[in-house]
């Protein structure tokens, strides 16, 4: 089993080290020739089921960021979309018909499908339990899986982009029990590119701290730490939409 596992390490990171032949300066002019009319297009997805809050509203000052930059930011938010995670099915492994995208046909298909045209790759969601949400995670798997050839367990997504991970949770960054996207990241920056992280920590679970059962929380501590972080939080996002949008060569 660990032999198992240190050899599927090990061709995973040759293959990380293969990707620098893949993007030789005249594949990328070849893209650049390709790509030249083509609106630039960042894909936000939203694993968080709160349409107002803190991971949407990251979300959200990501994306203004990148259409003042000029891109076209779509955001999806996975709540919404009925879908299910991997199913095992191995469609996207048959002999003479692989591919690195999900063959699965449901509503999270033409997503897929959009995000293996995209530019750029944005996903957001708050901490639960330490991980990302349920729904993310399932995301996750078919985003993935695909990518993952058991041949030679090189990982390789249609397209690699740059890719931002945003986490928003109650921790602080001196407490927190955050894994963040934990064994998907690594999925994520072999096939993608390595990724860039924006958190929002100790966030403002509720409007109003009166109406629940929270006396674990000082509404008066969450009250300081949103009124000096929140608005550098989501400007954080702003600015990381900006340049995401300003370095993707149209
Ligand atoms: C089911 C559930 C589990 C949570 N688990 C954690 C956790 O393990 N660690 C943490 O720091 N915050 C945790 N939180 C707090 C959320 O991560 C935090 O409030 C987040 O900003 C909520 O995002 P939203 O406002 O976009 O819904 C949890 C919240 C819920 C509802």
């Amino acid at each position: 089993m660990a032999t198992d596992r240190r050899n599927f390490i090990k061709k995973t990171a040759m293959a990380l080290a293969a990707i620098p032949v893949l993007s030789s300066p005249l594949r990328l002019l070849a893209d650049d020739t390709n790509n030249q009319n083509k609106m630039k297009k960042i894909m936000l997805i939203d694993g968080g089921p709160r349409r107002n809050m803190n991971t949407a509203a990251m979300l959200e000052s990501f994306a203004q960021g990148a259409r003042e930059a000029g891109a076209e930011a779509t955001v999806v938010r996975l709540y919404d979309i009925d879908y299910k995670g991997c199913r095992s099915c191995m469609a996207c492994k048959l002999k003479g018909k692989a591919s690195n995208v999900c063959k699965i046909k449901d509503d999270l298909a033409p997503v897929l499908d959009e995000i293996s045209q995209a530019d750029g790759l944005v996903l957001g969601s708050p901490i639960y339990f330490g991980d990302v949400t349920g729904q993310m995670r399932t995301f996750l798997e078919r985003l993935a899986f695909p990518w993952l050839s058991y041949n030679d367990y090189s990982m390789t997504a249609p397209k690699r982009m740059p890719v931002v991970l945003i986490e928003t949770m109650n921790g602080t960054p001196q407490r927190n029990n955050s894994q963040g996207y934990g064994s998907m990241e690594y999925c994520i920056a072999t096939a993608l590119g390595q990724p860039e992280h924006i958190v929002a920590y100790n966030t403002y679970q509720v409007k109003n701290y009166d109406n629940y059962e929270l006396a674990g929380f000082s509404e008066e501590a969450k009250r300081k730490w949103r009124d000096e972080y929140w608005e550098q939080d989501l400007k954080k996002a702003f600015d990381a939409g900006k340049r995401m949008a300003e370095q993707i060569v149209p």
